[in-house]
């Protein structure tokens, strides 16, 4: 069975066209991704009718590229994301959606992008070879870290799972994003952020908000304020203009941040693990392509069996949403049905 994934929620344009044996097998024959961090750089920060407009310019090229070795009416079915994302960036991956099906005459599954996230860890990136889908222990805590969540859940498989809790303002990567820009630093801040905390090694004392609060919800904004404070009054303190170029307080302050903010998702983390009898640990999400993290996990749960993404897969693309949508794929819908969805 032939699975097309199609990703839209934010900056980047994804198809995804993955094969499958059965529930236990498949192959990846496409990952095609085209990246707009080019062109949100310049404005710090993701614009989102500039991100529509990418995707529609992005997709049928993309589709081209899969379509020069790939006849498309073996397609079983065309899965997109639905969203949680940017408006109308949402709506040039359904628009898209609906033609292709029209034209191909094909079923669409609506993926859920957080739930995508999830099952991001069951495969290898890798083209053209049959691999087998990883097995995971459940019941497990599942941890999404992205740009737009940070969310705790208790699994018991990838379908039926309670949210613990959330964050009550900003995601974890927004806030990385955030101070990184701050800093001057190119967006997305992440990977940069990850960048500059591997040569600091002074830690600045920053606050851990709700980190001894009873329940599982996070919230990072307070620690972005305090962060924006810290950077101000170091500004004041040296007498200097702006912090580009002072790379040694750079690296410090990213260490900083990072430190602070991981080590509020490994409490929380903790925390579900000692109050719940769970076999694995799943984290997924853009944040968790940060190798920081993941030693950081390991270190925390020595004991644990714990599942991260491919660095290539934590960040949004085409292939996490034909995996998520070959398990939901009873939730198809038929291409004229789609008028559901047209809220988006
Ligand atoms: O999952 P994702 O691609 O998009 C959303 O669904 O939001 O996540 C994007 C987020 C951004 O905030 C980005 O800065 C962050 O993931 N990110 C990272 C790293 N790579 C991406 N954060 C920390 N370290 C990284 N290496
Ligand atoms: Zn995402």
């Amino acid at each position: 069975m032939f699975i097309l994934g199609i990703e839209t929620t934010c900056d980047e344009t994804g198809i995804g066209l993955i094969e499958f044996k059965n529930s236990e097998e498949l192959k990846i024959h496409n990952n095609e991704l085209a990246s707009q961090v080019k062109i949100h750089q310049q404005y710090g920060g993701v614009v989102p009718l500039l991100a529509a407009r990418e995707h529609e310019k992005n997709l049928p090229y993309l589709l081209k590229n899969i379509e020069k070795k790939f006849d498309l009416r073996k397609i079983d079915y065309l899965a997109f994301s639905v969203g949680p994302g940017l408006l109308p960036a949402l709506i040039s991956g359904k628009n898209f959606v609906k033609s292709l099906a029209q034209k191909i005459n094909k079923k669409i599954i609506p993926v859920d992008h957080l739930r995508a996230h999830l099952y991001s860890i069951l495969i290898k990136n890798q083209i053209g070879k049959w691999q087998k889908i990883r097995k995971i222990p459940f019941p497990a805590i599942g941890l999404i870290v992205s740009g737009g969540h940070t969310n705790l859940y208790l699994m018991h498989n990838f379908e039926n799972k309670k949210l613990l809790g959330k964050t009550l303002d900003d995601a974890v990567g927004e806030i990385l994003d955030k101070c990184a820009r701050f800093l001057s630093l190119p967006y997305p801040g992440g990977p940069q952020i990850e960048k500059y905390a591997k040569r600091g090694n002074y830690y600045f004392s920053l606050p851990k908000p709700l980190i001894n609060h009873r329940g599982y919800d996070f919230s990072f904004s307070g620690l972005k304020s305090a962060f924006i404070d810290l950077v101000t009054e170091i500004i004041k303190y040296q007498n200097i203009t702006h912090i580009r170029g002072k790379e040694k307080l750079i690296s410090d302050l990213a260490y900083s941040l990072q430190k602070t903010a991981f080590e509020v998702l490994i409490s929380k983390t903790k925390k579900a693990i000692d109050e719940f009898q769970i076999k694995s640990i799943i984290v997924s999400g853009g944040v968790a392509a940060n190798q920081t993290l993941k030693k950081m996990f390991r270190f925390y749960f020595p004991y644990q069996k714990i599942f991260f993404p491919e660095r290539s897969l934590a960040t949004d693309n085409g292939l996490n949403i034909a995996l998520a949508g070959y398990f939901i794929k009873a939730k198809a819908v038929d291409k004229t049905k789609l008028e559901v969805y047209d809220h988006l």
